[in-house]
């Protein structure tokens, strides 16, 4: 194990020091609270046995400020003190720490005592092991959803990808998500729309008010239905909550329950504003610069105020981007003679089929759109801004 003694005694601490590696540990050292805090973040360390007095930070204190603070996993903690009252022990138990010795040592006590927390340690260790896989299992299942609705329809799955990537920006800049919320921000948005797997292909990017009744019907349920779907799976049933909300207006207009402002989830209004960005972007074909005044009209009607301000911030950034790159994406139908290719032509099995710089001819665009069809390339390609002609 990794053993981290903080002891400001000079001749203890070698003598510590010497125990424990006789012990077969791996041993650090430290003479006070704010050496030991930074040697924590400098090597791996599975144990830490220190003094309670010691100077500045004493022992006590950095044993609470490492239970509070260090997030680097589990570090199993053993205070030593002279103090042999019941009532410090207790107040140590208390404050996070593991074991409590009494000073002068007792090596056979001591020896014993780090046996039982190195298999506190292991204990912990593959437990963690285990949360990571579960973690990488988990996203691994919610990918394979969007790929599935990918599959079912590729406007979908990029619709769900691209609304789960603004959701996540919006929350971080929101500042109210607590980080171990994050993660379901980002699976809410790639599932928010599964409900509308199996929806006629005609019905799926439907303009509302292009839908007949029985079609508006069918897509007002979709929220219903997804959150269905999800609730199948015990571990998703808090997202399939955030899904069921999603198509709420803070208005109190949506569907399908009619909420209204702060009763309507956070993550389901973070989910409506990237929802409604998006579509704004990529189906009504609005310009970025036009985008603040189309969301100012939804403010406090379909959209969260405070998320109307937020995804104003974040479109001025896409701004900024398209106007530091020097490609642009070009439908396929719009490609002209002399366009330049600004990047590789791909298969999805990344076969190269035409190289960038390739300067298009009515061949050429022909050959693409064969591509589009035959391999399923994107109908968006990227030409150099200098090629596209005013
Ligand atoms: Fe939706």
């Amino acid at each position: 194990m990794n053993i981290l003694i903080v002891e400001d005694d000079l001749m203890t601490l070698r003598l510590l020091e010497a125990h424990l590696k006789s012990w077969g540990h791996t041993v650090h050292t430290a003479v006070d609270g704010a050496a030991a805090w930074e040697a924590l973040h400098s090597a791996p360390v599975d144990m830490v046995v220190t003094d309670w007095m010691l100077p500045k930070m004493n022992g006590l204190e950095l044993c609470r400020k490492i239970r509070t603070e260090f997030t680097d996993g589990y570090v199993y903690l053993i205070i030593a003190s002279s103090l042999d009252s019941r009532q410090d022990m207790i107040h140590g138990l208390e404050s996070g720490v593991d074991d409590y010795v009494t000073k002068p040592f007792d090596f056979d006590e001591l020896r014993a005592r780090i046996a039982n927390g190195g298999r506190i340690v292991l204990l912990e260790q593959a437990l963690n092991r285990r949360y990571k896989q579960s973690q990488t299992t988990y996203f691994q299942t919610l990918h394979m959803f969007a790929s599935l609705m990918e599959v079912f329809n590729e406007g979908l799955g990029g619709h769900c990808r691209r609304v789960s990537r603004l959701a996540m920006s919006l929350a971080r800049r929101h500042g109210r998500i607590p980080v171990d919320q994050m993660h379901t921000v980002e699976a809410a948005g790639l599932l928010h729309d599964v409900g509308m797997v199996g929806m006629p292909a005609a019905v799926l990017f439907k303009k509302k008010v292009e839908m007949t009744g029985d079609e508006r019907s069918d897509y007002q349920a979709h929220p219903i239905h997804g959150e269905m779907i999800l609730s199948e799976v015990e571990y998703l049933r808090p997202i399939a909550q955030i899904v069921r909300a999603h198509h709420e207006q803070f208005n109190g207009r949506g569907f399908p329950d009619g909420l209204a402002g702060m009763f309507i989830p956070l993550i389901s209004r973070i989910i409506a504003a990237a929802d409604a960005y998006d579509h704004m972007v990529h189906q009504g074909g609005q310009s970025l610069e036009q985008i603040p005044e189309l969301l100012q009209t939804q403010r406090g009607y379909q959209l969260d105020p405070e998320l109307v301000d937020l995804l104003i911030d974040i479109n001025a950034l896409h701004i900024q981007e398209e106007a530091d790159r020097d490609f642009v994406e070009v439908a396929m139908e719009d490609l002209t003679e002399g366009m330049v290719l600004a990047q590789n032509i791909r298969r999805k099995n990344s076969a190269l089929l035409m190289p960038a710089l390739t300067e298009l001819t009515a061949y050429g665009i022909e050959k693409l759109k064969t591509y589009r069809k035959l391999a399923n390339i994107s109908p968006h390609i990227s030409i150099y801004k200098h090629s596209v002609r005013r």
